[in-house]
């Protein structure tokens, strides 16, 4: 797989990056229901195996779960594995309450704590996760400058920021990257931000490019309905009438461009995110070895003109 620069750092990244918030598991307010570690272990060695050689966490996943989880995955492996992580959510112990704060002090703990549950020395991309509180956007990305300047954090990145937030940070100090939702269903980036990042050299890493695997091609309005309560698409709009049946429609029409190129459903929404030469790369969830397997090859895959615009047909049904 090619690797690209993620926008003005040194990071070279393949188009693939594995997204490990369902390893986090189900036991906590955005968790994705029952999920075996043994499960993530494997899917994390699976996508270095295939070529991967990136991993996105956050500190909030599980509360500390997934970074977990990553230790153990890239035990003695470290040398092979770019690791982004993020800041910003914060919990107490024994509570499923979640906080948000981008204070110094607050995002020092943070990221002590980070290190340690990753088991590593320094982070390659640290992200503030939500520009929120709004008021204390300032001091968390002036807190991570100062955290670059310290080595224990190699490059600074931002999700979830708009147009406004974007340009108060890049004041500061040059951000690295953007990590924003772009899918096929969510594509609000693509009019302001995308030409922002390009000309600040911000490289964009795109989350959710299946739209929490909706456009996988293997989720039917069953399963959306029996989503069990500890997985947080039980309870999101995308997941509910009457959005999910329009969505799936609209997967019917599209798996059948899929089936003429000889790819599937998850690979076309993968390659449709990657098409775009603003965004480095696509953050892709899985759960097991075989979920990643099969999404890895979008990362080679190059739709034409004509596939585009018929995707883009149906988009706009
Ligand atoms: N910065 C932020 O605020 C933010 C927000 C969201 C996500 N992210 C990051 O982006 C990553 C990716 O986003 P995401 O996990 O929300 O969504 P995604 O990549 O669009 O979808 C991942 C989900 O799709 C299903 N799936 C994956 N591969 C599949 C396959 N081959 N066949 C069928 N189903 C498959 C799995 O769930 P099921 O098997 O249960 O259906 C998997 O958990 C996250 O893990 C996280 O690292 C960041």
């Amino acid at each position: 797989m090619e690797k690209r620069k993620l926008g003005f750092s040194e990071l070279y990244l393949t188009p693939i990056g594995l997204g490990t918030w369902a390893m986090g598991g189900g036991d906590w307010k955005f968790g994705w229901g029952p999920q075996k570690d043994l499960n993530s272990i494997k899917a994390v060695h699976a996508a270095i195996e295939e070529g991967i050689n990136w991993i996105d966490t956050a500190a909030i996943y599980g509360h500390g779960h997934s970074e977990e989880v990553i230790r153990k995955a890239i035990k003695g492996r470290r040398e092979e594995v770019i690791i982004a992580t993020k800041c910003g959510r914060v919990w107490e112990d024994n509570s499923l309450e979640i906080g948000k704060s981008l204070k110094r002090k607050s995002i020092k703990k943070e990221v002590e704590a980070s290190l340690k549950r990753l088991g590593i020395e320094v982070i390659d991309l640290y992200q503030i996760h939500w520009p929120e509180p709004a008021e204390e956007i300032e001091e968390g990305w002036g807190t991570i400058a100062d955290l670059i300047r310290e080595g224990k954090v190699r490059y600074g990145g931002v999700s979830n920021f708009n147009l406004e937030q974007l340009k108060k940070a890049q004041a500061i100090h040059p951000i690295a990257s953007l990590q924003p939702p772009y899918s096929m269903l969510k594509r609000e980036v693509e009019e302001e931000v995308m030409p922002y990042c390009k000309i600040n050299e911000i490289g964009i890493i795109a989350y959710s490019p299946m739209q929490a695997g909706l456009l996988s091609g293997k989720f039917s309005r069953e399963r959306a309905s029996n989503l069990p309560q500890s997985d947080w698409r039980s309870r999101n709009p995308f997941f509910l009438e009457p959005q999910i049946s329009k969505y799936l429609k609209k997967v019917e029409k599209l798996k059948e461009i899929a089936t003429a190129k000889g790819i599937s459903m998850a690979q076309l929404s993968l390659a449709w995110v990657l098409r775009r030469d603003e965004v480095t790369a696509a953050i892709v969830g899985a759960r097991d070895a075989r979920q990643i397997k099969e999404t890895v090859i979008a990362g080679s895959l190059v739709l034409n003109e004509l596939e585009v615009n018929e995707v883009e047909q149906i988009l706009s049904l």
